[in-house]
Formats: structure tokens, sequence, C-alpha cells
């Protein structure tokens, strides 16, 4: 099994939850802890810990995170659209900060993998207090595009986050959006969701309902394919690349840079592993037959 700790800002898009909810059913998968980053934190802390009770799993630490990007700003106390107010008060059982659990983590299981699916504050502040933990710690992230046409939200929330990340991990795979935008829930599929009954499924419904009523589409599977890479990762293509993160530019700022040299084609240190190409048939029937 797979040790893995999930880096999630859980409660706006409705694929953190459906991530979380397929590494819980993943038996390749050993989720030893969950962190909780960007804006309210702690409001996606007791979110995740809504869904680990209705997996019955709430022996996993949850550790609350950084709201507050690098530099970038944002309202912090912004409350997730998946928040709802009769949620049971639960307590979890870690009181530890995220940076210190993931790098405890890493210290005490050299072989674990962080799974960042949300904007990569938490990392880089791993990063800027323990480079030398976190160059040996495999990351594999949902986040940037191997082509650039549009910043990603995980990048561009928090673009010199993402730098450092790019810049320092050295074991690094990203599963960017160019993949994950091909693999889309049908109306089929919600339908079915919404007809099962078990109390794992019923939570999971509850959110994707809610979730479909205020963005008025269909969900977007990005970060449960990142999931799926970890378990299943003959379902996609990955090559080689360098990366870098644009900081600056007027228009540009937050878009994921591929470094090519086009004119001589001579070697080039790369510095991420990049999913270019997706089964997406075959990711989301493993998808539905886990989880539905
Ligand atoms: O760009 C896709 C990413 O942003 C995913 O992590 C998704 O959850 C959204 O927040
Ligand atoms: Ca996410």
């Amino acid at each position: 099994m797979r040790k893995i700790i999930i880096d999630t800002d859980i409660g706006d898009d409705i694929d953190d939850a459906l991530a979380i909810a397929l590494a819980l059913n993943s038996p390749e998968l050993q989720v030893i802890g969950i962190t909780t980053v960007y804006r309210n934190t702690e409001l996606r802390t007791k979110l995740v810990l809504q869904l680990l009770r209705a997996f019955e799993r709430l022996d996993i630490p949850v550790a609350t995170g950084i709201g507050a990007p690098l530099l970038a700003k944002t309202d912090v106390q912004n409350i997730p659209c998946q928040w709802l107010d009769d949620y049971h008060d639960i307590q979890g059982n870690c009181s530890r900060h995220a940076v210190d659990f993931l790098l405890e983590q890493a210290e005490a299981h050299p072989d674990v993998t962080i799974v960042a699916i949300g904007p990569l504050t938490n990392i880089a502040a791993a990063v800027r207090k323990a480079p030398e933990t976190m160059k040996r710690v495999k990351v594999v992230m949902m986040a940037g595009m191997h082509s650039t046409y549009y910043p990603e939200w995980n990048v561009v929330c928090d673009p010199e986050a993402a730098r450092i990340v790019f810049e320092s991990v050295l074991d690094l795979t990203m599963v960017g959006l160019d993949v994950t935008l091909q693999c889309r829930l049908t109306e089929a599929d919600v339908a079915h969701i919404k007809k099962m009954a078990s109390s794992r499924v019923s939570f999971l419904s509850r959110l994707l309902t809610q979730w479909m009523d205020s963005s008025k589409h269909l969900p977007i599977l990005h970060d449960p394919l990142t999931i799926a890479y970890i378990s299943h990762p003959e379902l996609l293509k990955m090559e080689p690349k360098r990366i870098a993160v644009e900081c600056q530019g007027e228009f540009t700022r937050g878009m994921t840079v591929v470094q090519q040299d086009v004119f001589f084609n001579r070697p080039q240190e790369n510095n991420v592993l990049a999913a270019t190409a997706v089964d997406s048939k075959s990711f989301i029937d493993l998808f539905m037959q886990r989880l539905f």
C-alpha cells in the first residue's frame, strides 16, 4: 500500500471531496493524514471531518494549514460554498499545524507521497521550513498546465508558493488542467450517484447536489484523477518537462510556462514529470466503480 497525505482545499470545487473519497476506497492507498489549505482552513478541516465521519475513518489525522497565500491577497474568512450550518461538531485527533504535520510525517515515513490538490501554500511553507526534508519527499500535485493558455486555480491562487514548489521539490509530478479537463461526469453518472443510499454516498451526494445547485455545471474530476494516478499510473501518459511559474506578468501571472529550447533542442534539466494524456474512459469507469 502506498502511504499518502492529501493536502486539500475541500469546500469550493466538489472534486476535493470526491478525491478524498476515492482515496479512502482505494485498497492500494493508505491515507495517513489530511491537511487543509487556502482561505478558511478551519472550516475546510471541519468539512474533512464530516466526510471522514461518513466514511467511518475518523482515525485519520486532519491538520489545519495556512489560509493566506504567500503574497497574493484573498479573504481568509471566506466561507467555502459547501459549508452548511447543520454539520455536527466533530473533534479531530490532530492538534498539529499542517506544515509541522507534513514535515513530521515526511521524516517518519520516507516513502510517503504528499498529494497536493489545492493551492501550494502549505507545501511551499514546508520547503521553506525544512528544505532538506522536502527534497526527499515525493509530491504529486494537481496543478498547472503543460501548455500555457491560461492559469490553473491551484497555481494562480498562490503563484509564489507554486514557484517555490516547482523550483525546490526534486521528486515532483503534476497532473495538470490539460488532462483533468478531459475527465467529466455525465448527467447519467450524477443521476446514478444520487440514487445510491449508503451513508457514505449520501453525504457525498448531498455535497454534490449543493455544489451543482450553485455552480450549475457537472463535476470535473481534476483531483480524483490525481489520486487515481497514484494507484493506477497506467491511466496517464507522463513526460519529463522543465516548467516555471510566471509570478510577474501583467497578463500572465500564475501561468505555468514550459521551457523548451525550440531553436537548438539542447538537453535541458527537467524539474517535473507532467501528465500529457489520459485514458479518461478507463479512469471514469474506475472512479464510478470504486465509489458508487
Ligand atoms: O484547477 C483545478 C483545481 O482547482 C482543483 O484542485 C479543483 O479542486 C479546483 O479548486
Ligand atoms: Ca482542489
